[in-house]
């Protein structure tokens, strides 16, 4: 078992070896770069996303050697289907938003997590470019910069700024229609849909109230294990799309500054998908 000064010390390890990885990322993000494509050609990967994730893992491993990893490239590599124990486990995002980070867009970020007995414990996301650090240990409070940060209260739909994921749709043939049917209905119902091209900065953005809520699908853990604890630490809330209980290794995620509005978008989504199932069959 861990105690809470374990987590302490694992935090600020991983705290500065991410700060340390956020060197080698500016690198990579101002300089020459590797671009590969993986199984889409809208899924890219660079060297950089590998350097950053080797360091991150090898220090981790180092320093915590009874510790598993899951960690988008060395899934990748690997082809294994990654399963979340009981045991300490650092999830790792090495650069998301690496279409951003290609393009010299500077929302992409590093993100790493850690999950003890399958309960978040740490969540820590650094974007290096605009030098912002968020981090959170659970039941201590999220920050940005060691400053406190909160989500908005807003528990209306329709007040609310709302970050989803505008992803190309060329692959996604089979469900096009229920991904458009649910961005009308944000268009139509909220002040403002917005995409920034990182899943975990979404979710920071949720977190410091630069936005009031998030609905993304088709994410992975390393995507949104360090944001599902900083919204949580924020004061906000995070549930599953359709799914009774959120799993973070399973994310179809809704994050939201309250229970209040994470459940008027749960209840839009079920009415809309229902909706355009219904024009599927008077097509056919
Ligand atoms: C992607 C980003 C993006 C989200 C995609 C993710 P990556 O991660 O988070 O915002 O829309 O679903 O795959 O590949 O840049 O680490
Ligand atoms: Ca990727
Ligand atoms: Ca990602
Ligand atoms: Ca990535």
């Amino acid at each position: 078992m861990s105690s809470e000064l374990d987590i302490k010390n694992y935090f600020e390890y991983a705290k500065s070896l991410t700060l340390k990885a956020g060197e080698i990322f500016k690198c990579g993000f101002e300089g020459d770069k590797i671009v590969e494509t993986k199984e889409y050609d809208w899924d890219l990967v660079t060297d950089y996303d590998k350097k950053i994730e080797d360091l991150l893992t090898k220090s981790l491993r180092e320093k915590f050697p009874d510790h598993e990893f899951i960690g988008e490239e060395t899934m990748a590599d690997t082809k294994e289907t990654p399963v979340l124990t009981d045991k300490p486990t650092w999830i790792i995002d090495p650069i998301d938003g690496t279409v951003n980070y290609i393009n010299g867009n500077p929302n992409t970020c590093i993100s790493v997590a850690l999950a003890i007995c399958k309960e978040l414990v740490i969540g820590i996301i650094y974007n290096p470019i605009v030098s912002e650090l968020y981090t959170a240990i659970k039941g201590q409070g999220a920050f940005l910069n060691d400053k406190p940060i909160k989500t908005t209260c807003n528990t209306e739909l329709r007040k609310s700024i709302m970050e989803v994921e505008l992803i190309s749709l060329r692959s996604r043939v089979r469900d096009r229609d229920i991904r458009l049917g649910r961005l009308e209905a944000y268009f139509n119902i909220t002040r403002g849909v917005r995409y920034l091209g990182s899943a975990a900065i979404g979710l920071a953005y949720v977190a410091r109230g630069a936005v009031d809520c998030l609905q993304m699908d088709f994410l992975q853990s390393w995507d949104v294990a360090a944001g599902v604890l900083i919204v949580r630490e924020a004061g906000g809330t995070v549930i599953a799309t359709k799914e009774d209980e959120y799993n973070v290794m399973k994310p179809r995620t809704i994050a939201a500054a309250n229970e209040t509005l994470a459940m008027e978008i749960k209840q839009l989504i079920v009415d809309t998908d229902l909706k355009t199932m219904r024009k599927r069959l008077t097509k056919t």
